[in-house]
């Protein structure tokens, strides 16, 4: 499970983002980007955070740390935004946080080179997650000290979102053309052999055991979060072995 701290201070939104995530202070004086159970998408998109974020840590990409955030509602009551206190009001519980990285830069690919390695492995684990969210508009890439980071996993995994059709939903292609490194010549073929041999079913079940029960509970058709667990494992591990193979829209050198 994910460490657990709770938000004491509600500092300020952060309005780049379409789901309106907050920066916080804890109760262990980190500050911490919050992502709302009451946003949008609701507990699934944090779900969706929690099962990228550690699968890519435990690849060798950096990720800022994650915790769970537990949120008093009372917090809202002194806000003077009328869309941060409903936000506030409606998220008691467990919510997540993610390390905020102070005088970290947006990632601007026009700005920034990427070796074709690291650009291969990035899109190569966006096309297993099938993250539709790291276009060149909006790369959800930053760059701290001198290197890239990971964020926004919110917009991925879109079987989570009908799991009788999973399988089928896992079984499709991924379009990369978009996506914000494709010009760097991702070596999408080394990224598969380095990486993909390293999804495996032990290390899904160490990433999906980081989810908090509470996001899991009472999900139509299972009947513990131990066996949604596992049907979040289920298609990536199907994807991993052979999606780059499925990935469309980058010219591979031949
Ligand atoms: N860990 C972090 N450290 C520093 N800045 C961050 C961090 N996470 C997010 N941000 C900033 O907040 C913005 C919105 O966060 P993001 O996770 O992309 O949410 P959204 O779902 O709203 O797009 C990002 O584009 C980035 O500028
Ligand atoms: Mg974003």
């Amino acid at each position: 499970m994910l460490k657990e701290v709770n938000a004491t201070r509600y500092i300020t939104p952060l309005r780049e983002g379409g789901s309106l995530p907050g920066l916080v202070e804890g109760d262990d004086f980190g500050t911490y980007v919050m992502k709302f159970t009451g946003a949008g998408q609701g507990r699934k998109t944090l779900v969706a955070e929690v099962v990228c974020g550690e699968l890519a840590r435990r690849l060798g990409f950096r990720v800022p740390r994650l915790v769970t955030l537990g949120l008093d509602p009372v917090l809202g009551l002194g806000e003077p935004d009328p869309q941060v206190q409903e936000l506030l009001r409606s998220s008691g519980g467990a919510n997540l946080g993610m390390e905020f990285l102070s005088g970290a830069l947006g990632f601007d690919p026009l700005a920034f080179e990427v070796g074709s390695g690291e650009a291969g492995r990035i899109v190569w684990f966006d096309a297993l997650v099938n993250n539709v969210d790291r276009s060149w508009r909006n790369p959800n890439l930053l760059r701290a000290d001198g290197e890239v980071w990971l964020i926004d996993h919110g917009a991925t995994l879109i079987w989570h979102h009908n799991w009788p059709g999973a399988d089928a939903s896992a079984a499709r292609p991924y379009d990369a053309s978009d996506h914000a490194l494709a010009r760097f010549r991702p070596d999408l073929a080394g990224a598969a052999a380095d990486l993909a041999p390293r999804v495996t079913e032990d290390l899904l079940a160490e990433v999906t055991a980081e989810i908090p029960d509470e996001w899991l509970a009472g999900e139509p058709g299972f009947a513990t979060p131990d066996e949604l667990r596992r049907a979040y494992a289920r298609p990536l591990l199907a994807r991993a072995a052979g999606i780059h193979e499925r990935i469309t829209g980058i010219e591979e050198d031949k």
